[in-house]
């Protein structure tokens, strides 16, 4: 067979996310300004495609296996065209880092190719595509990080089947986020929560939901931190994550308005009104994990409020 041509290129960058918010286990999330992966997605004129990785990471160059190929297979039994893509990824967003690595994989790749096409998709139909990678990532598809890294800003899911997006305005809002240097890999976390909810436990969520994002919409603060609440899904999971009862606790009594596991950990995020209180944020959670003795990276930034970006 002949070498495939490339047709025209592009390159993005797609930002990392925190899924859940707390208390929406699978259908909040945001986008982060900082970090973000950058890919070139190139238009061939064959069909296939290529996964090409300049970051290190020992990802699957299956594209059927590939977070970024899954999307663009999908994408590509749409349009039934003698066209294929080759998508080169330059990781910054760990994999197992709780910060929506495969989703920035995922999303970056349709956006992309999306763009090469004149923008024959919508939104919508480029977070459907995008599912297909988390499915391949974690078994399941949760479109939580999916959703803000294409739409930026804050997404609520409130369903999936059929999707139904609804972006959700917001104050300006600080976010630090701690990365402890363990994988928690999503589909574990998954697998050992309960299947089951107490419907006393089910009414305090609910009502926290609902609290975080009237809260979001009257850029009520008070409203935000108090409903920053999980009685699910952290109780089980904070276990995998060393220093997590502390940080929180800390940051909380530094004046941050709450926080807590991003997305499926091993990150820890926490919203703040100000950036001088995010900075102290940062530096608390720095000193316990230096006196945990545990590696770890940290970010202060803000809300994306654009997602997978041009350049
Ligand atoms: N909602 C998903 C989970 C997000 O918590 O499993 C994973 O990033």
């Amino acid at each position: 067979m002949q070498q495939a041509s490339i047709h025209s290129s592009v390159t993005l960058q797609a930002p990392g996310t925190v899924a859940n918010l707390v208390c929406g286990f699978d259908i909040l999330g945001l986008a982060l300004d900082q970090p973000y992966d950058t890919m070139e997605v190139r238009l061939l004129d064959q069909p296939g495609i290529i996964i090409t990785s300049k970051d290190g990471f020992p990802l699957p160059k299956d594209p059927a296996l590939n977070t970024a190929g899954a999307p663009l297979i999908a994408m590509l039994e749409e349009l039934d065209e003698p066209i294929g893509f080759e998508v080169i990824i330059s990781k910054h967003i760990k994999p197992g880092s709780g910060i929506g690595s495969s989703a920035a994989s995922a999303a970056g790749a349709v956006v992309g190719a999306n763009h090469l096409l004149g923008n024959r998709f919508s939104k919508e139909d480029l977070v459907r595509f995008a599912l297909f990678g988390e499915k391949v990532a974690s078994g399941v598809k949760h479109a939580d990080n999916i959703a803000p890294c294409i739409y930026g800003g804050i997404t609520l899911i409130r369903s999936i089947f059929p999707l139904d997006i609804v972006q959700i305005p917001a104050p300006k809002l600080h976010v630090t986020v701690v990365h402890p240097q363990i994988e928690v890999r999503t589909s574990d976390a998954r697998q050992i929560l309960r299947k089951q909810v107490l419907l006393k436990d089910a009414i305090r969520q609910w009502g926290n939901i609902a609290g975080l994002v009237a809260g979001f919409m009257k850029s009520d603060y008070d409203l935000i931190g108090r409903s920053l609440e999980d009685v699910i899904i952290e109780p089980v999971r904070s276990i995998l994550i060393p220093g997590f009862d502390e940080v929180k606790t800390k940051c909380k009594a530094a004046g941050a308005l709450g926080g807590g596991i991003s997305g499926s950990g091993p990150s820890v995020f926490m919203l703040s009104k100000d950036e001088e209180t995010a900075h102290q944020v940062e530096k608390l959670m720095q000193e316990v994990y230096t006196r945990i003795g545990l590696d770890h990276h940290t970010y202060v930034t803000t809300i994306n409020q654009q997602g997978v970006k041009i350049i």
